[in-house]
Parts: structure tokens; C-alpha cells; sequence
């Protein structure tokens, strides 16, 4: 085919056909468009834009590049969630089982970790024997079995958005509202899902930092998953302060199976919570949130959920003997320190940047593609805003591989805390829906 007629196109901010789009798709996976014609496809895609008309197009195309997953025919809905992505924002781990507990079934296709923002499939690393990577078949048996499964996409799923993915992330092409749109949908759509619930993250440490191109991304893919078939909708949350009090691979499932033991933090199980009861009002079995809400806080509080969760590690191959052993040490990381408060007030931010960033230096995310993670990094027993604190208690407690890393992390993650003498009105963590 002629790519770059079509890159011409583009630039001159033409419309491009259906066809157009589907064929340039194809050939980018095949392998017959090197990657720099497709490099300079992105970027004029990323000023001139797609339509509504070419972002279905798109996301159609890079769905069907590889494999669906195919589910037999059962009276339990299939649903999902996606979040944009942020610090300490572990919710998928404790909405599975949860989902699974309610009469869904969760085929939840999970990523790694980009930039600052943590990984799930990065946490799941860390349970003793978890297997992230399945065959499609044992993906499908797992769902039908246990109810849900949380795993990356197989090699041949979605293939198209690998590619483009790895290519946007060296071209400064991820910010764009139709390509993230195309991205996550694509993958999603492959799942043959009837509902799915999409947590669009604004803030310092969000993809999208204001809220109002929260707004416009949520739009857009929400407009796009319901054309496509799928009840789709969004929340949009908060992403300046972590989720909960733990942020770092290891740390988070631990806070996760608090979150489903009943005592984890307030933030993290409302959003469960609120995930949860969307999807039961998307698929009709609530009919307002308010009942929603309380199906869903009645099922946690079951404790069936956490019966649920050593079911899908189980099926996972994850060594459930090894998993409790390390559940029940306090500390997995060499070298464990606190950052103490100068002063007496309350704490009026928590800068979830600084503290994603501080976190991935130490090792607990990537600075290259080849990095290896160490898991048991992290930080924990944050006191987040709105909280009071008394001079020289501790603000967090930091998780380091080493003395000299717990001394840079502690001195860096001293920005991240403001302490004032009058309390700050905390923001709520969802502020809004669409859909
Ligand atoms: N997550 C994705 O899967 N794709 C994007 O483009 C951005 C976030």
C-alpha cells in the first residue's frame, strides 16, 4: 500500500477513509510499514486529530489484529475496568474477586507499569508463583471456573496496539486523546465485554492533568465503547494524592488484601466499591447506585471475596503457603525507614508525583524497558490530607533496597508532604461520571 500518501493526508488534516485507516493497520502488523513511516503517521495524527468516524476505524482495526477472546454462552455478565493509570491506585486487585463474588465473570486484561504510573500485572509479580502470562484457553477456563482472572494479553491479542504503543512511547505521541482512546479500547473490545467501567485519573501524577481533558478523554471513549457494543462508562478521580496508604509492587497487594479482609483505607475501598456498583446498574442487576452500593459493601464485608482471591491465585499457579508467609512478615524490603514531620498541623498535600517518581528511582517501577523491578519497595502508612500530624511522627514509612536509597528517597519525599496549621478541605476521590 502507499503509507505515505496517507501520511500526507494526515498532515494536510484530511479525513481519512475507513478502508484507509483499516489497511494501514494490517500492514503495520504485518510488518510491511517500518516503524518511521508509521512514526510520522502518529505524530500527525497527534496534531491534526481523528474524528469520531477515524478513531472507530482505528480502534476496530488494532482490535481485530490479533485474536478475541471467546466466551461460552452463561447468564453472568462479562465486565471489566480500566484505569488510566496513577500512584498507589491498586483498585483492580480487590475489584476482581469482588466482581467475580457478585455473578460477573472479570476477564481482566492487565498492563505493566508506564512512566510514574504503577503496573497490575507489575504488583501481581510479586505473589509467589503468579502467572501473569496465560494462553488464551486457560484465560477462558479460569473466567468460566473461578469468575475472574487478572493477566496480560497473550502474544496474539492486540497485537497492533503493542507495536504502536512501544513506537508512541519513544515518539512523544501518548498524550493524545484518540490514539490513549484507540489504545485502551482496543484492548478492552477484545475481551467480548457487556459492560465496562473506566476510571479516567486527573491530576499531577495522571496522564491527563486537568480535569476537564479528564473529561474530554472519558467522553470520548465512553461515546466510542458504547458505539462499539459495549456499556461502557467512566468516573473521573482524583490523581494528586496516592490511593490508600501504600504505594510499590509488594506494598499494594498487601494493602489490596486488607482492602478485602475489611480494614484496608477508606479511599481505596470506596472506589472498589463504586466500580463495583456501576457495573451492577450497567448490566441491570441494581437498579440505582444507592442499592448498588450496598449489594457491593454486603458482599465485601462477606468475606467471600477473599475465599475468591486465593481461588484466582490458585488457578494462577501462585503458591498460596509462600503468599501468606510473606503476608505475615511486616517488612520484605533490606532497609526500612520513616519520614518524621518538622512540624505539628495537618497535612495539606501528598504529592503523588513526587512520591510515583521517588518510588520508581528506588526500583519499584522502570527507567528503561529492560529494568528489573524490585518489588518490595515502596512506601507505607502514608498520612494523607485532611489528616493531623504531630512533630516528628512519622509522615510515611519508606521501603528501600538499601541504606543509601532509603536516605535519597526520605530526603526527596520530603517535598512531597505540606504540613499546615489549619485543615485543608480534601478533595473527594471521584468527582464525577459520564455515561
Ligand atoms: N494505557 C494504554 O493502554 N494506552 C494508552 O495509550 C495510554 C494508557
Amino acid at each position: 500500500m502507499n503509507f505515505l500518501s496517507l501520511i500526507e493526508a494526515k498532515r494536510a488534516g484530511a479525513t481519512l477513509t475507513p478502508e484507509q485507516i483499516q489497511a494501514g493497520i494490517r500492514a503495520f502488523t504485518a510488518g510491511t510499514i517500518p516503524d518511521y513511516q508509521m512514526a510520522a503517521f502518529l505524530m500527525a495524527v497527534f496534531f491534526r486529530g481523528l474524528n469520531t468516524a477515524e478513531t472507530t476505524a482505528l480502534t476496530l482495526a488494532m482490535r481485530d489484529s490479533g485474536d478475541l477472546l471467546k466466551f461460552p454462552k452463561d447468564k453472568r455478565p462479562l465486565v471489566d475496568k480500566h484505569s488510566t493509570g496513577g500512584v498507589g491506585d491498586k483498585v483492580s486487585l480487590p475489584l476482581a474477586p469482588l466482581l467475580a463474588c457478585l455473578g460477573f465473570r472479570v476477564p481482566m486484561i492487565s498492563g505493566r507499569g508506564l512512566g510514574i504510573t504503577g503496573g497490575t500485572l507489575d504488583k501481581l509479580d510479586s505473589i509467589p508463583g503468579y502467572k501473569t502470562l496465560l494462553p488464551a484457553k486457560r484465560i477462558t477456563e479460569i473466567v468460566q471456573e473461578v469468575g475472574c482472572v487478572i493477566c496480560g494479553q497473550t502474544e496474539r491479542m492486540v497485537p497492533a496496539d503493542k507495536k504502536l504503543y512501544a513506537l508512541r512511547d519513544v515518539t512523544g505521541t501518548v498524550p493524545s486523546i484518540q490514539l490513549i482512546t484507540a489504545s485502551i479500547l482496543s484492548k478492552k473490545l477484545a475481551e467480548s465485554l457487556d459492560a465496562l467501567i473506566l476510571d479516567v485519573k486527573f491530576g499531577c501524577a495522571a496522564f491527563m492533568q486537568t480535569k476537564a481533558d479528564a473529561q474530554k478523554l472519558a467522553k470520548a471513549m465512553v461515546a466510542l465503547g458504547n458505539q462499539c457494543g459495549v456499556n461502557t462508562r467512566a468516573i473521573l478521580t482524583d490523581m494528586n494524592t496516592p490511593v490508600g496508604r501504600a504505594a510499590g509492587n509488594w506494598l499494594e497487594v498487601r494493602e489490596s488484601v486488607d482492602c478485602l479482609d475489611g480494614k484496608g483505607p477508606e479511599d481505596l475501598r470506596m472506589l472498589v466499591i463504586d466500580c463495583a456498583a456501576h457495573l451492577q446498574v450497567q448490566t441491570r442487576k441494581a437498579r440505582t447506585l444507592v442499592v448498588a452500593r450496598k449489594q457491593a459493601e454486603a458482599c465485601l464485608d462477606s468475606g467471600a471475596p477473599r475465599h475468591k482471591w486465593d481461588e484466582m491465585l490458585q488457578a494462577q499457579g501462585a503458591d498460596l503457603t509462600a503468599f501468606r508467609r510473606k503476608l505475615a512478615k511486616d517488612v520484605t524490603a533490606r532497609v526500612v525507614v520513616e519520614l518524621k514531620a518538622k512540624r505539628s498541623g495537618y497535612v495539606t498535600r501528598c504529592d503523588a508525583r513526587i512520591l510515583g517518581e521517588v518510588i520508581r528511582d528506588i526500583g519499584g517501577g522502570r527507567l528503561t524497558k529492560e529494568a528489573t523491578i524490585n518489588y518490595d519497595v515502596g512506601v507505607d502508612q502514608l498520612v494523607k490530607p485532611g489528616e493531623p500530624i504531630k512533630a516528628d511522627a512519622a509522615l510515611c514509612r519508606i521501603h528501600a533496597g538499601d541504606v543509601q536509597q532509603a536516605g535519597s528517597a526520605r530526603t526527596r519525599l520530603a517535598a512531597a508532604f505540606q504540613i499546615s496549621p489549619r485543615r485543608a478541605r480534601s478533595l473527594p476521590s471521584v468527582s464525577g461520571m459520564i455515561g
